[in-house]
């Protein structure tokens, strides 16, 4: 059975950890949107490891990778990763993948993401800064390098010429730096070079590893609320993190798809501007007095809030999410009271569904249940029937207002403070 694994929230919701346990159960594990901005955080046996571009199937020496053509690849950073994997002793020939139809992020990308939010002053998105908008652009407007071009001389040569002369002009009008052509086309031609023996059709081999039923897990990045067209616009990613993303980005046939498992996480966070209902700055600065909560990309410490019911079941909805994992329990053990919003308050109405736009969703209040804290430590705990009873109810109370079972439950960073409920 083919797995997909989405996040539920803003992201960070943990599923780094969730695809590396889930990994045991299957063959491969594909990557197929988003980019460098994503940053995937395991710890195995006390050692930490952070993945930005490669799936985290890569930590499991008989996992096969791939990265598919929905994504958007800085091969400069995917070199560095690869060979930040090599010097930890993990292989990587014969078990890598990389689409041949994967975008390519380029130098001048970054120039325009970074540039943009610098120039946007109040209304900046609060991106990563790694070029990713810029680059599904470029995609969109047919005007893009994929990773196939990486191979031609020539090609990349004419092309990166051309973008560069034009982006320079606008770089120039706005103060923004400008970027050499020649050195670009040296650094990604020699990228090219090294990446070579991992590039192939990566659609192809993933439909060939379905029908010869091997199980594939689909790694989602960002989350749900970040996706392009269902999340919390234009304060998103600039792809299709949800479930269906996952198919087209990866070349998956649907009809392959056997199972959806959304990762949440215990609580709420986001990194970025854009509207969070039900942000709490008490929970924020409690969670990273604990050390908790600042970004694997960039470090930055991310905004909390409460657990988000309006938010969460239109991420089961549109995701159609089987189950979830949920992640962080341990991050609430200390608290008194724990709150989850069940509704929003607008201009006098409920509702139970976030709006649309994007200044609505500003003004919403929330409407919370709210639950006795278990205040005990549970990262020690191995099973459901021995955590708290009130947190027990806390995660029975998220599946009744979800509307999706917890299939999994995670109080800690390492493998195996992970059980089943
Ligand atoms: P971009 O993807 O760099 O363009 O950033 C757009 C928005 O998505 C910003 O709010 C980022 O903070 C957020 N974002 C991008 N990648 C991640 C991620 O992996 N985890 C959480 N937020 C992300």
């Amino acid at each position: 059975m083919n797995t997909l694994l989405v996040g539920a929230q803003w992201g960070d919701e943990g599923k780094g950890k969730i695809v590396d346990v889930l990994t045991e159960q299957h063959h491969a594990v594909f990557r197929s949107q988003g980019g460098n901005n994503a940053g995937h955080t395991v710890h195995i046996g006390g050692k930490k490891y952070v993945l930005h571009l490669m799936p985290s199937g890569i930590l499991r020496p008989r996992c096969q990778c791939l990265i598919g053509h929905g994504t958007v690849i800085d091969p400069l950073a995917l070199v560095e990763e690869i060979k930040g994997l090599h010097a930890q002793g993990i292989k990587t020939r014969g078990r890598l993948f990389i689409s041949d139809r994967a975008h390519v992020v380029m130098p001048y990308h970054r120039v325009l993401d970074q540039g943009r939010e610098a120039a946007a002053k109040g209304k900046k998105i609060g991106t990563t800064g790694r070029g990713i908008g810029p680059a599904y652009n470029d995609k969109a407007s047919r005007i893009g390098l994929r990773v196939g071009d990486l191979l031609s001389a020539d090609k990349l040569t004419g092309s990166v010429r051309d973008r560069v002369k034009e982006i320079n002009a606008l770089a120039r009008q706005h103060g923004w730096p400008t970027v050499s052509a020649a050195q670009i086309t040296k650094d990604y031609l020699a990228a090219g070079k090294f990446l070579a023996p991992y590039v192939t059709d990566t659609a192809l081999k993933v439909n060939e590893l379905a029908a010869r039923g091997r199980k594939i897990l689909f790694e989602g990045a960002q989350g749900t609320l970040l996706d392009i067209d269902c999340g919390t616009y234009p304060y998103v990613t600039s792809s299709n993190t949800t479930s269906a993303g996952l198919c087209t980005g990866s070349g998956l046939a649907p009809n392959r798809v056997g199972k959806i498992v959304g990762a949440l996480k215990a609580y709420t966070s986001r990194v970025g501007e854009g509207p969070f209902p039900t942000e709490s700055p008490d929970l924020a600065d409690l969670l990273h007095a604990l050390g908790r909560e600042f970004g694997a990309t960039t470090g930055r410490a991310r905004r909390c809030g409460w657990l988000d019911g309006v938010l969460i079941k239109y991420a089961v909805t549109v995701n159609g999410i089987d189950e979830f994992a949920i992640t962080n329990l341990d991050g609430l053990d200390t608290l008194p009271v724990i709150n989850i919003a069940v509704a929003y308050q607008l201009d006098g109405k409920t509702l139970t569904a976030p709006p649309a736009a994007i200044e609505d969703l500003y003004r919403c209040q929330p409407v919370y249940q709210s639950f006795k804290g278990w205040q005990a430590d549970t990262t020690a705990v191995r099973s459901f029937a021995k955590l708290p009873r009130r947190a027990q109810a806390y995660l029975r109370a998220v599946e009744k207002i979800t509307g999706a079972k917890i299939n999994l439950i995670s109080v800690g960073p390492g493998r195996e403070q992970t059980f089943g409920s």
